[in-house]
């Protein structure tokens, strides 16, 4: 079976615990994208739901799948956000923002009154950090910016190596929000929760993809079947 086959899988574990009346947040990336997918054929089949989309490209996906939309600033509280992530921990916390989201992921999931993370297997780390942490800057002041995250580093025990994304272009990578992302390569974080109050209290840093708190499940697809962490 195909790494596609299981987040496909994982995708539609998610879907079924979609009910009527529902109002969703969507999540972004290949896995969220499958789950956009079931939802819209669940749609056309008369499900009543409503979305908030957390990337321009899932708006897309959502539009095309045929999934009603709205915003944060119609709808106050979000029933259920599903979405992907680049690595998922034994106490659900997880690294997002391998494809740029993670401000408006962050936003719709902090909405949501539930989480749900779908993954394949491969997501899952004892400890954060072998997946580079994306940390969404503001272009002005950018030295100060990493020299702060630097010291919020060394504070935290970690280091690395921090690389500015870039585009296909070879341009840096603008997120949809207008910033740039710095991808972290840090190896192992000890304590990732401790990381994230010092990242959130870094000026220029307008988010980082350490979601603490935020997933209260996980779906995991893996060779030997379907495994939910709550
Ligand atoms: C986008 C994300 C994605 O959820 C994460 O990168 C996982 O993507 P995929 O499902 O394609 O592996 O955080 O910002």
């Amino acid at each position: 079976m195909s790494m596609d086959d299981l987040k496909r899988q994982a995708a539609a574990r998610a879907v079924e615990q979609v009910r009527d009346g529902m109002k969703l947040g969507l999540g972004t990336g290949s896995t969220a994208k499958h789950f956009v997918e079931l939802l819209g054929e669940r749609v056309q089949a008369g499900l009543k739901v409503i979305g908030v989309p957390t990337s321009e490209a899932t708006r897309a996906d959502a539009e095309r799948c045929g999934v009603p939309l709205t915003t944060l600033e119609e709808v106050d509280r979000l029933d259920l956000t599903v979405d992907g992530a680049d690595e998922i921990d034994p106490n659900l916390e997880l690294i997002k923002g391998g494809g740029g989201a993670l401000l408006r992921e962050k936003i719709v999931a902090a909405a949501s009154d539930r989480m749900i993370v779908i993954a394949d297997e491969s997501k899952w780390v004892k400890t954060l950090g072998r997946f580079p942490l994306p940390i969404e800057v503001v272009p002005f002041g950018l030295g100060a910016t990493r020299r702060a995250i630097e010291a919020a580093f060394a504070e935290n025990n970690v280091s690395g190596q921090m690389d500015i994304r870039k585009a296909k272009d070879g341009h840096a990578f603008v997120t949809d929000g207008g910033h740039w992302i710095i991808d972290a390569r840090l190896g192992q974080i000890p304590d990732s929760a401790r990381l994230a109050v010092s990242l959130n209290s870094i000026p220029g840093v307008v988010e980082h993809g350490l979601f603490i708190g935020l997933a209260r499940t996980a779906v995991l697809a893996g060779p030997e079947g379907i495994r939910v962490v709550e």
